[in-house]
């Protein structure tokens, strides 16, 4: 079982984006039982709402479901639990690592890192930019290649059985 957290700072727009992408990607290669998935926000002013209205219309558009997300702050019991924690820019990277001893085995790398030569480092805040397009393209390109690292972390895992 492999773990990922995604984080950005609201939870409402970027990091449950990227959960239900991903989310959709795994479960269309039937690794549902093997990949366990969620989303946080380092800040706590949207706590216990849904998703931006921005983000369901993209999920909606592209047949992705985006039921079931609340909004939730990232807690001190996520750093124990998770395997993988994505943080979609500099910022909530920098708000992990502060929480995150340096021998942590937690594998903490933002979203973006995980596509060879990108030219964009941070995911954009569609809450200020607007453009939830731009923001779901980007995600949606760097979940696959996020997907391709967490499968070769399974492999040795399957092995054990
Ligand atoms: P997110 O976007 O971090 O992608 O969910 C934001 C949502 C809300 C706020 C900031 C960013 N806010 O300041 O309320």
């Amino acid at each position: 079982m492999v773990k990922v957290l995604f984080v950005c700072l609201g939870n409402i727009c970027r990091s449950p984006m990227a959960e239900a992408i991903f989310q959709d990607l795994v479960s269309e290669k039937g690794l549902d039982d093997q990949i366990v998935i969620d989303s946080a926000g380092t800040g706590d002013y949207h706590v216990g709402k849904s998703p931006h209205e921005g983000t369901i219309q993209k999920l909606t558009d592209a047949g992705i479901n985006s039921s079931g997300l609340v909004a939730r702050q990232i807690s001190e019991e996520d750093y124990l639990h998770f395997d993988y924690i994505i943080p979609m820019d500099d910022d909530n990277l920098d708000n992990i690592r502060k929480q995150i001893d340096e021998d942590s085995t937690i594998v903490v790398k933002k979203l973006l890192d995980f596509v060879p030569d990108s030219e964009v480092k941070n995911v954009p805040d569609p809450y200020f930019t607007g453009d939830f397009d731009e923001t779901y393209e980007l995600v949606f390109e760097a979940c696959q290649h996020l997907l391709n690292d967490v499968k070769v972390k399974l492999e040795p895992l399957q092995e054990e059985y």
